[in-house]
């Protein structure tokens, strides 16, 4: 068997969250393979609404086992968050759920470092959602990092001193006292104490050696969904650097965050949003500043499930689109929130970019550059409602040609769409 991907193809939350779930009664197993806590993933069903951050987005079918994979980073705080949550739900996350040794922690000092080294940009600022996401994918790239296969050793603690000694040093070279510094509102003596209590909670969950687990169960015949975060233009090699996050979004992240071999990778799912959103600094060649934007943001709720910030939002943005396509190898696309839109007698799309007048054939090194202007072609709207609207064959006909118009531009089939946040509000074509 192979690994089939979910993963985001524009600057994160395109839904990715709410399509795993629905996808999730066809696996066995549904694996996170980077990211951290930055993630915000949506579900609703029964009027019931989970956003879950570190776990994967198949613990609420209770018969699907969950990984968390080695490219995934942890904190144990906001992961035993997660998981009283759950538990107040009538969920019971250990029986499902499998974590990787190789998972490295977020340390509290991860946090203050994110915040210190966000301060010290000023204007120049990522916008990052302060989980220290990014200290801590530095420590693991330099090799100082912790993981969570080191929670039992004897040494763990005096590690744990080592690192967030040379934390310190780094904080205080920055000017910044950390007695002055909040964590999400706790002092950082606080945010330790409650750090370790989870730790020590966290012992009830499973740590494997996840690659062999996944690839023993591939060779089993079981089938695996591996979720991913963010999205492609917040990949940190090919997003709109340095205006990205700090792991690998895209489908060769799969490989190194699970441990899964390139010829082992099978369907590539594609998520997408009708039009585009971006929270956080950075490039937007198609963004709205008027009253559009406003609507797309109202009608969508369009505020961060992580950090609550107001998403930017803008018309969808072919070019960047057929660039996470093939970075990705994207073969089928799901495209989100199309009932967002439905109050538009006409919808724009960028179809291109120019800069001094010239076409642009490659996608740019530099999103940032002014000089890059995106072209629009505007289409009809339905300009009626989609989200009670249960079958293909009655979506209206703007809706349909807005589709067809984006499989022929892509080159890659639509086979479903989504009309609405409930697990049911989604429609196979
Ligand atoms: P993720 O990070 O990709 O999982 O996406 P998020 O959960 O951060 O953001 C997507 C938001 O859109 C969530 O609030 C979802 O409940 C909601 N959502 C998902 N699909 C649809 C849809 O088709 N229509 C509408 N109106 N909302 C949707
Ligand atoms: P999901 O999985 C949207 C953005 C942040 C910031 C940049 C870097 O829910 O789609 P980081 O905290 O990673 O250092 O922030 O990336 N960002 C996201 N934006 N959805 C996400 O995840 C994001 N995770 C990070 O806003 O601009
Ligand atoms: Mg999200």
């Amino acid at each position: 068997m192979n690994v089939d991907v979910i993963l985001g193809l524009q600057w994160g939350d395109e839904g990715k969250g709410k399509i795993v779930d629905v996808f999730t009664p066809h696996y066995d197993i549904i694996a996170r393979f980077q990211g951290g806590p930055n993630a915000g993933h949506t579900i609703e069903f029964d009027g019931k609404k989970f956003v879950l951050h570190t776990i994967p987005s198949g613990i609420l079918h209770k018969s699907t086992m969950n990984v968390i994979g080695n490219g995934v980073i942890i904190d144990p705080f906001i992961f035993m968050r997660e998981v009283e949550n759950l538990r107040l739900s009538g969920f019971n996350p250990e029986d499902n759920l499998l974590i990787s040794k190789r998972a490295h922690l977020i340390l509290p000092t991860h946090r203050l470092l994110d915040a210190v080294y966000e301060s010290a940009k000023g204007k120049a600022k990522i916008g990052s959602t302060l989980k220290g996401i990014g200290p801590t994918y530095s420590d693991k790239m330099g090799r100082n990092g912790l993981r969570t296969g080191d929670i039992p050793g004897a040494d763990f603690s005096s590690k744990y001193k080592l690192l967030k000694e040379d934390h310190l040093k780094i904080i205080h070279f920055y000017g910044s006292d950390v007695s002055e510094l909040r964590i999400d509102g706790c002092t950082f003596d606080e945010y330790e104490a409650g750090w370790f209590d989870a730790l020590e909670k966290m012992n009830k969950f499973h740590f494997i050696d996840s690659e062999q687990f996944l690839n023993k169960s591939l060779d089993e015949g079981k089938t695996v969904l591996a979720e991913g975060a963010q999205g492609a233009l917040l990949d940190v090699d090919f997003g709109s650097y340095p205006f990205v996050t700090s792991s690998n979004t895209i489908t060769a992240g799969v490989c190194s965050g699970l441990g899964i071999p390139p010829r082992r990778i099978g369907t590539v799912y594609g998520i997408f949003k009708a039009y585009c959103t971006r929270v956080g600094s950075g490039p937007f060649p198609t963004e709205l500043f008027d009253e559009t934007g406003e609507i797309l943001r109202k009608n969508g709720h369009e505020y961060g499930s992580t950090t609550g910030r107001p998403r930017r939002c803008g018309w969808l943005d072919l070019p960047t689109l057929k660039y996470s396509i093939l970075l990705n190898g994207v073969d089928r696309l799901i495209m989100m929130k199309g009932d967002v839109m439905d109050d538009f007698e006409t919808i724009s799309v960028c179809t291109h970019y120019t800069k001094d007048g010239r076409i642009l054939d490659a996608f740019p090194f530099d999103l940032s550059d002014e000089k890059i202007k995106p072209e629009y072609e505007e289409l009809p709207g339905w300009n009626s409602p989609l989200k009670d609207i249960t079958t293909p064959e009655a979506l209206p006909t703007a809706f349909a040609d807005y589709i067809d118009y984006i499989e022929k531009a892509t080159g890659v089939p639509v086979d479903m769409v989504s009309v609405g946040p409930d697990r049911n509000q989604t429609l196979e074509r």
